[in-house]
């Protein structure tokens, strides 16, 4: 019954109007998107309800993709979106543009032009070359992530070769132009004016970047701006968009937290990375008011992920406590020592001066694997029973930097994943 409604489906699109034409009682079909090698596996898939993806390169994977889309078969489509994410991460971040301009609303890639997204917004060195091309959405799309990760005067140089792209009867020697140039420049790019970050273009890089075009500027931008470069101590009432910097998925800490984490992981200063040159991901395995806040949860969320940084708010406190595990968490029942593994802590939120951080001692009790247990660094800082806990005996692990005694409560907490860049 599936396989009729299926093929009847496919057929009925495939002979549409639209699709086929009828010449000397044949259909002819002139679908170029669809190679006959990807029918083949289509009509394959339909009849003996077999796919193997595996044999198949990213490109074709691809073009498969957009045929069973077009197509619109729908159970090959979402197990195909589902192997390219979780098989091709290559795949799609060496063509993360070409993805990005063609799965443009499409609703099929919906989650792969996202993974791309994020991606390009990530490594944006992919970007460069191919940035003057952007149809105007994208650019539009692009210009307002927050975690874009270029240099703002890198966005705006690009932005005039775009604008220049545009319309290439203008001349390039700004000093030039005429009443007429200057219109149709300020045109293409008034709407992107609002998305440029020009307090964070340094002062050097705004003379020679931003200046000489200041007749496509907005005139209370360009006399907002001279006055913050010429002096930075007056009060001027303009409406300071934030750098632009990676997102992480925290409702505890932000990117600066994670560059300390980082310096720390490095065994380096606190403050040895900022925000922008963070060498990690920190992928959110777990949440415990998302995912539920019981070891079990832990375990199946957390074993087998490799390095993790664990992250807690302490209830009624303005506390931030947490530990590093650069081993695989499991259900082994072992004490295992760990000399990289650390414990910090923040005795104030809002003060990133009061980090304190915690290296193991190298005994032979620095994490702990337990089953019956959640995160466990020594018995400085564990979870059992639904509760944190954290005893100061003779087999402590790491030195003593003020994690609250014994019992205590927590508002949340969460654990990423840490992946070298
Ligand atoms: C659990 O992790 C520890 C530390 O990495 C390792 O020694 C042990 O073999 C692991 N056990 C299992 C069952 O994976
Ligand atoms: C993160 O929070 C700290 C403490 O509140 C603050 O000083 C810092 O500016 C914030 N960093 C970012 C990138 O928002």
């Amino acid at each position: 019954m599936m396989l009729l409604f299926m093929l009847v489906s496919i057929f009925r699109a495939a002979f549409s109007n639209e699709w086929a034409n009828k010449k000397d009682g044949k259909f002819i079909l002139n679908k170029p998107n669809i190679s006959p090698q990807v029918l083949k596996i289509i009509l394959r898939f339909i009849y003996c309800a077999k796919i193997d993806l595996t044999e198949l390169q990213g490109p074709e994977i691809l073009n498969l993709l957009i045929a069973v889309d077009e197509l619109n078969v729908q159970t090959l489509i979402q197990c195909i979106r589902e192997y390219l994410i979780k098989h091709q991460c290559d795949f799609l971040q060496q063509n993360a543009i070409e993805i990005f301009e063609t799965a443009y609303q499409n609703e099929a890639f919906t989650d792969i032009w996202n993974y791309c997204f994020d991606k390009i917004c990530e490594k944006p060195a992919v970007l460069l070359d191919k940035f003057i091309n952007l149809k105007e959405p994208l650019l539009e799309l692009l210009l307002k992530r927050d975690d874009l990760l270029l240099d703002e005067v890198v966005v705006w140089d690009n932005l005039i070769k775009w604008s220049f792209a545009r319309h290439p009867s203008i001349q390039q020697n700004v000093k030039k132009w005429n009443k007429e140039e200057i219109t149709i420049m300020r045109r293409t790019l008034h709407k992107f004016n609002p998305l440029i970050r020009f307090y964070h273009i340094t002062s050097e890089d705004f003379i020679l970047k931003v200046d000489p075009f200041k007749a496509l500027l907005p005139e209370d931008i360009i006399d907002n701006l001279l006055a913050f470069h010429m002096n930075s101590n007056k009060e001027l009432n303009i409406d300071l968009h934030p750098p632009r910097m990676p997102k992480y998925d925290s409702n505890i800490i932000n990117g600066s937290y994670f560059a300390i984490l980082s310096s720390w992981i490095e065994k380096k200063n606190h403050f040895y990375y900022n925000e922008r040159n963070i060498p990690y991901n920190f992928n959110l395995l777990y949440r415990a008011s998302r995912d539920g806040d019981t070891h079990t949860d832990f375990h199946i969320k957390c074993d087998k992920k490799g390095a993790t940084m664990v992250v807690i708010k302490i209830k009624d406190s303005e506390q931030i406590v947490g530990g590093y595990n650069p081993l695989d968490w499991n259900s082994s029942n072992l004490w295992v020592s760990a000399k990289d593994s650390f414990l910090f802590s923040f005795t104030e939120k809002n003060n990133l001066q009061s980090a304190k951080v915690g290296y193991s001692n190298n005994n032979k009790y620095s994490i702990g694997f337990f089953s019956d247990h959640g995160v466990v660094f020594g018995t400085d800082l564990y979870f059992y029973e639904g509760n944190w806990h954290s005893y100061r005996d003779d087999t402590h692990s790491y030195p003593k930097i003020g994690i609250p005694g014994k019992i205590f409560e927590v508002d949340d907490f969460e654990i990423f994943q840490v992946v070298k860049k």
